[in-house]
């Protein structure tokens, strides 16, 4: 395949003869915004299609024609009225901003939409791609679309494996887009890229066989439809520490009775020590100290880590068994429980499978 050039140039002519030699005979042709260069009814169309399927669209496109015939009608006509009409769609910012947008281009531009990608990019509700493709459709303007349908396509024709979120790799894609153009045909050009990516190179299970840029698709060639486009990376959850105390003397272990609120509400568990205090080489000294609060410690050790995950984050728990020679006077929250039934202690589940495997009679 051909290099990318500098932006604005053809990359490779082959890519849109073969996405509009593929339009032209297996393409949609009779959609109802289609086949007019009427831009009130690509503009509103356009809007509807954002957010919403073309099934869903077809009956509300007709109603909204039927009450509000021209731009004018939609200007003038109490905001009510356009919420009304619009009940059903879904996303109603774009009702709203439909609305004050039909209001401007009244009011700036006498009623007729620009032709100007960049100029309609400054109205309300019409983002870069909306604004390439009602330029494309009304007037024939050689503009890039890439809305979420043509950023699947080329992210698996393309084999880009970054999430095309990112804003370098959306760039990357703008780029590839303008460079994709051709000179000619750039309606049927800019509804086939829309009919493939929502015909053919759907989300789950794509139509490789019936796809007319199958030969040039880095996706199918290397098994990879299913993992491109790359997702939206998980976000990292936080790391937390703590150190849990295993007191134990006599047989028995010191648990403590959490506040009812906040993580483990109302549990047991063990005393809990912030792991800032005790990270490092030198963990076992700083809790040392803290174990010497719940009475006379003989021996201390450290216990193997492990780590439980939480919704909002990970924690980190570093335990240490302290055996006691001597108990020290303690009230509630504290309170001393039979290891030999430590099963039944309202425990979480990490902290009560800490406590068994610490009990289990040793197989050696
Ligand atoms: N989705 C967005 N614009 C579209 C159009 N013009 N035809 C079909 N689906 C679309
Ligand atoms: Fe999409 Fe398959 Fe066509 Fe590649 S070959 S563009 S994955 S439909």
């Amino acid at each position: 395949m051909k290099r990318l050039t500098e932006f604005g140039q053809l990359e490779d002519p082959s890519f849109s003869a073969a996405v509009i030699d593929w339009q032209k005979s297996h393409g949609r042709h009779a959609l109802p915004w289609q086949n007019t260069r009427d831009a009130y009814r690509i503009w509103l169309s356009e809007i509807m299609l954002q957010q919403t399927q073309v099934a869903a669209v077809l009956a509300y496109y007709a109603r909204f024609l039927e009450r509000f015939p021209t731009l004018h009608d939609l200007a003038a006509a109490p905001s009510e009225d356009v919420m009304a009409q619009w009940s059903g769609l879904g996303y109603y910012t774009r009702a709203r901003n439909l609305h004050a947008c039909a209001k401007r281009v009244v009011d700036e531009y006498g009623g007729v939409f620009p032709s100007e990608p960049a100029l309609l990019a400054d109205l309300p509700g019409i983002g870069r791609s909306t604004a390439a493709a009602i330029s494309a459709f009304s007037s024939g303007t050689r503009a890039a679309i890439l809305d979420g349908n043509v950023k699947r396509v080329f992210a698996r024709v393309f084999g880009i494996d970054e999430f095309p979120g990112v804003k370098a790799v959306e760039d990357g894609l703008w780029r590839r887009a303008q460079a994709l153009l051709p000179l000619d045909g750039i309606e049927a050009y800019t509804q086939g890229l829309m009919d493939l990516g929502a015909t053919l190179c759907t989300r789950s299970k794509p139509d490789c066989a019936r796809c007319p840029l199958q030969d040039r698709c880095v996706a199918y060639a290397t098994g990879r439809t299913a993992e491109l486009p790359v997702r939206k990376p998980k976000k990292t959850i936080p790391e937390k520490q703590a150190a849990l105390l295993v007191v134990i003397e006599g047989g028995q272990v010191l648990l403590e009775q959490r506040a009812q609120t906040g993580i483990w509400g109302g549990l047991m568990s063990l005393p809990e020590v912030d792991g800032h205090a005790v990270r490092g080489a030198l963990a076992i000294d700083a809790v040392a100290p803290l174990a010497g609060a719940f009475g006379e410690v003989e021996a201390i050790s450290a216990l193997l880590p492990l780590v439980h995950v939480f919704t909002h984050y990970r924690l980190h728990i570093a335990p240490f068994q302290a055996t006691l020679s001597r108990r020290a006077d303690l009230a509630a929250p504290y309170l001393w429980w039979d290891l030999a039934r430590i099963d039944s202690a309202p425990l979480p589940a990490p902290v009560k499978k800490l406590l068994l495997e610490l009990t289990a009679p040793s197989l050696f």
